[in-house]
């Protein structure tokens, strides 16, 4: 079975205090992990030591990073690479979240190189796509993705791409309550896998792990996560509260 995935977005929330609290509480209430599930958890990079001292020995937990620069390292005032992150310890890298694409102006030729820093740490990229509220409306959200993948993926060979996490994110359903229904997430996560499965072969893209992101809450995170090509979610606003991020851990399959 693939790998199903929890992965909390932190985003730029919590002091060193308040992450400090939710790391406990979350270790403190009822969680469990099979061989095939993951907890990861995107932090601010300034708190991944503390992250990580928090969650040492838990297995399937992991720390991520939510961003890194496409060079190793040499003058590039404020950044952190994907080298950098390595020897900290970090095994998965968030890249391409529409929030960077949006406020940051990541194109998909930049995240071409995003990708291939994390692969050459050996680092697993969780490589967001998703269409804005004018596509979905548009009903051209297929092509859009499809267009985000062919241009920051297509790239990698079959090994490579099997590294690879997807999560598939409509901007319109991101921060805003408004989740897609676990109808048109299973549309849209099959379709992404036909995709791969059209370039790299049926038998690796049923190797790739698609999460669903946008408004996933406990609520809602049973129904979405059953769909048969969803496998998990990447979570911003209810991965800051413990009890909300252990009931989305609980609800993977
Ligand atoms: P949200 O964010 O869960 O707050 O909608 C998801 C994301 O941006 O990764």
């Amino acid at each position: 079975m693939r790998k199903q995935i929890a992965a909390a977005n932190w985003k730029m929330n919590l002091s060193q205090n308040e992450a400090a609290t939710l790391l406990n509480e979350l270790l403190s209430l009822p969680h469990s992990l099979q061989a095939h599930q993951e907890a990861i958890f995107a932090v601010p990079a300034i708190y991944i030591p503390l992250a990580t001292q928090k969650l040492a020995g838990k297995s399937n937990i992991y720390v991520a990073a939510q961003n890194c620069h496409q060079k190793e390292s040499g003058a590039y005032t404020g950044e952190i690479s994907a080298p950098m992150f390595a020897t900290v310890g970090v095994k998965h890298i968030v890249l391409g979240h529409s929030e960077r694409r949006e406020y940051f102006a990541e194109s998909d030729v930049l995240l071409v190189e995003k990708v291939n820093a994390v692969l050459a740490i050996e680092s697993t990229p969780i490589f967001c796509c998703g269409e804005p509220l004018e596509i979905r409306e548009a009903g051209t959200q297929n092509e859009f993705v499809a267009s985000q993948l062919k241009n920051a993926l297509f790239h990698l060979s079959a090994d490579q791409i099997s590294k690879v996490v997807i999560a598939y994110e409509p901007i319109w359903a991101i921060g805003t309550g408004k989740t897609a229904s676990s109808d048109q997430a299973q549309e849209i996560h099959a379709y992404i896998r036909s995709v791969f499965a059209e370039k790299y072969g049926q038998s690796i893209a049923d190797q790739i792990s698609i999460l669903y992101g946008g408004s996933v809450k406990a609520a809602n995170a049973k129904e979405i996560f059953s769909q048969p090509d969803v496998d998990g979610g990447l979570v911003g606003g209810a991965s800051l509260v413990a009890t909300e991020f252990a009931a989305i851990i609980n609800a993977l399959k």
